[in-house]
């Protein structure tokens, strides 16, 4: 059932470890509210989640952008909050706030938690990978993604977003048996949503641990660095061939232990990580990917243009793949995204 040829499109030849000028590139959150018809499709159908288990809406979303800019890679629009959703936490998204879920601190409230109804309350999802696969164009990669266990966990725990992850230490210093039980919970189910994803079409995995750059060198090794290996051997010897990339944001100098020994095919880089020291420590172990500051995507101009350069003069000599540090922001002018397509598409080494 695996494809084991090379890979043709572009995105999976350079996580395949080919340099290519000028680079593949797609951009995190490219589907999203910076785009009016984003607006207008989201106005129709309610709420944010309402979206995300619509295949209809869910594929027409993920196309848009597609439709506008010469992207190499489309990203299944969803979230990765739906993983806790399907476990039996409800999350809702109120307007302009975030996600908001019943926290989970102790062993009764994880004891309300169960994977059984993991693969039925995610079709849809998996329903919309599968008419995405066939609805994108032959050159574009299809990405299937979701968070890493660390990231939705400080979610569950603290009910929603946070500053300072204070419940989920605490949980995770002085609960020890109770966290791991949850962690070991997320990383079995998140394993098994990313494999649905990849027999429904995904032709590439990314994890987000967003919040990785929080956690000391101890725990994260424990908490961001081995459930990301335990997802990338279940993946290489489940479904092989299939390449995943990780995105640890703010690890700092931890990126080089996290490339090292979780295995992955390529590493997304936040804007906060140098782009000379990338190239000499990550880009000759994988493909790296990023890292253009997303507010400078809202400036434009100049110094947008002096970004994008920088970037490309020193990761586009091996193998890379343009993107932004994190995800787009809603006030990014869609004529700046045309501007970095334009400008990166352009770029002859
Ligand atoms: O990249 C893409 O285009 C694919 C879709 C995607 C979304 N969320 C859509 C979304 C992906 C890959 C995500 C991942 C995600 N979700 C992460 C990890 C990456 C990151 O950005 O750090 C996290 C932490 C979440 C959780 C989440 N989802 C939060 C905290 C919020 C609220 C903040 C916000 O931006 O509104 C969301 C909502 C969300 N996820 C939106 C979109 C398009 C906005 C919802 C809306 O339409 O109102």
């Amino acid at each position: 059932m695996t494809d084991r040829s090379p890979p043709t499109k572009r995105y999976l030849r350079a996580l395949a470890g080919e340099t290519l000028t000028p680079p593949p590139f797609w951009l995190m959150r490219q589907a999203g509210r910076y785009l009016p018809e984003y607006r207008e499709t989201r106005t129709r159908a309610g709420s944010f989640l309402d979206v995300c288990y619509n295949p209809a809406l869910a594929t027409e979303v993920t196309l848009q952008p597609l439709r506008r800019y010469d992207f190499d890679a489309a990203i299944l629009f969803s979230d990765i909050l739906v993983v806790p959703d399907a476990l039996g936490q409800k999350v809702t998204f109120r307007e302009g706030e975030g996600p908001a879920l019943t926290p989970i601190r102790s062993a009764s409230d994880l004891n309300g938690l169960t994977i059984s109804g993991l693969h039925q309350h995610l079709a849809p999802v998996y329903e919309t990978v599968k008419t995405l696969s066939k609805a994108i164009p032959p050159t574009t990669a299809l990405i299937g993604f979701a968070g890493a266990p660390w990231t939705v966990a400080t979610y569950m725990v603290e009910g929603g977003g946070s500053k300072d992850f204070a419940h989920t230490k605490r949980l995770m210093w002085s609960e020890p048996e109770i966290f791991a039980r949850m962690m070991e919970l997320l990383t079995t189910a998140t394993g098994d949503y990313l494999i649905r994803q990849i027999d429904h079409g995904a032709e590439a995995i990314q994890v987000f641990d967003t919040w990785a750059g929080t956690l000391p060198e101890d725990q994260f090794e424990r908490w961001a660095i081995a459930p990301m290996r335990t997802l990338v051997e279940r993946i290489r010897s489940e479904r092989p061939g299939i390449p995943v990339v990780g995105f640890p944001r703010q690890a700092g100098i931890l990126y080089e232990r996290y490339v090292t020994e979780t295995g992955v095919d390529g590493i997304s880089l936040d804007s906060s990580v140098p782009l000379a020291w990338a190239a000499e420590r990550l880009q000759p172990k994988c493909t790296v990917q990023g890292n253009l500051d997303p507010i400078l995507l809202v400036a434009g101009g100049a110094a947008l243009d002096a970004g994008i350069d920088h970037i490309l003069r020193t990761l586009g000599h091996g193998p890379f793949i343009f993107n932004l540090g994190h995800g787009i922001v809603p006030q990014t002018p869609p004529e700046n995204v045309a501007r970095l397509a334009e400008r990166v598409k352009g770029w002859r080494g």
